[in-house]
């Protein structure tokens, strides 16, 4: 089956047994919501069935086989379906299925209307933000084609990509949008896109429709992250601020470097905290794979106050808080940040996904 049928299947919320037979080590690093796990990877490579046939699995409901790239998993749907049961194998495995995507609508009052795009086998959040016959796509970590569906089901034209930083864990798709549409393509000002762009300093405003999302530079995750705050009570946090945690400083970054831009966040985050509390946060990913639930990955400032330990302490000890929990980093993210500095990244997107492949490892929690 290919990722896309069990996208779709997924999201009209039709019955079927997700059956994840990969090690225990993968399945613990990331899976897909909901699924089941068999410790049967071993045994099906050999051709030895049993764990599959001491599985209960409902009658008369549609069992999709998963592992890492689709060829054990092909294995076991063959067996299970020489016993009578309606078996596929997500083609592919869990490394095509780091494409596969859904869909949360934002409520905000006012006209304003966001769709938060969540690639669910990894993570990333982008945002279509629609005002009028408008609209912007923020952090797009998919195909143009995903966007521009959804913004004529809209009745929006897309008038701009956005970023909120050079990313490390994906393949931005910012670039590519742009260049498919003729859009202008804005990143914060930097010095490490080497591609045309119009840069946005603090306050810099792009206007959508009636509205507009307003730079608010906030460095820490990287030197220029910014996020951009919507008048209609949003704001887009990119990687500096999480529904459960804040970034990573990290990345790329000596010893040093790390604690200047641990301190950095600190000031940027009080920036963010002297947004209006009620402003909610619409952050660049998600700390689980999002589910096909339709829920939006966000929360308002004052819940995540009441949430995020980190943000309730001074700098010195912010700062020594955050170093030392960053999590170990994401893998090939040198090349990930080669890629998307050079934006050359170029046609065959399969060939990419090794690069992408994982969860998503840029907050610190
Ligand atoms: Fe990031």
């Amino acid at each position: 089956m290919h990722r896309e049928e069990l996208r779709a299947r997924l999201e009209r919320g039709e019955p079927l047994v997700l059956l994840d037979i990969r090690p225990r080590e993968e399945r613990a690093e990331w899976a897909i919501p909901g699924s089941r796990w068999v410790d049967a990877y071993d045994a099906v490579k050999a051709e030895d069935f049993r764990p599959l046939d001491a599985l209960d699995l409902p009658a008369g409901v549609p069992v999709v086989v998963v592992c890492a790239a689709g060829k054990t998993s092909a294995l076991a749907a063959d067996y299970l379906r020489s016993r009578g049961i309606e078996a596929h194998s997500l083609e592919g495995g869990m490394r095509a299925w780091s494409l596969a995507w859904n869909l949360a609508e934002i409520e905000l009052p006012g006209a304003v209307r966001i769709v938060q795009v969540r690639r669910a086998g990894k993570g990333c959040l982008s945002y279509l933000v629609a005002s009028g016959a408008e609209a912007l796509v923020v952090d797009a970590a998919l195909e143009p084609e995903v966007y521009l569906a959804l913004a004529e089901a809209l009745g929006a034209q897309i008038t701009g990509a956005v970023d909120t930083h050079v990313h490390a864990d994906h393949l931005s798709r910012a670039r590519r949008l742009s260049a498919t549409l003729g859009i202008p393509l804005y990143l914060p000002a930097n010095d490490r896109a080497q591609y045309p762009h119009q840069a946005l300093s603090d306050g810099d405003r792009i206007q959508v429709g009636a509205s507009w999302l307003q730079a608010l530079h906030t460095p820490g995750h990287t030197w220029e992250s910014t996020c951009y705050v919507l008048p209609d009570g949003a704001v887009f946090t990119g990687d500096t601020l999480f529904t459960e945690g804040v970034g990573r400083p990290d990345l790329e970054a000596t010893g040093d470097e790390a604690r200047a831009r641990a301190g950095a966040l600190y000031h940027s985050l009080r920036r963010l905290l002297d947004l209006p509390s009620d402003t909610l946060v619409l952050p660049g990913h998600s700390a689980e794979p999002p589910d096909f639930d339709g829920r939006p990955v966000a929360a308002t400032l004052s819940e995540l106050v009441a949430r995020i330990e980190f943000l309730a302490l001074a700098e010195a000890a912010f700062v020594e808080a955050v170093l030392a929990r960053v999590p170990p980093p994401p893998p090939n993210h040198h090349r990930i940040v080669e890629l998307n500095e050079a934006g050359s990244w170029a046609g065959d997107l399969d060939a990419l996904l090794d690069l992408e492949a994982g969860a998503n490892r840029c907050a610190v929690r």
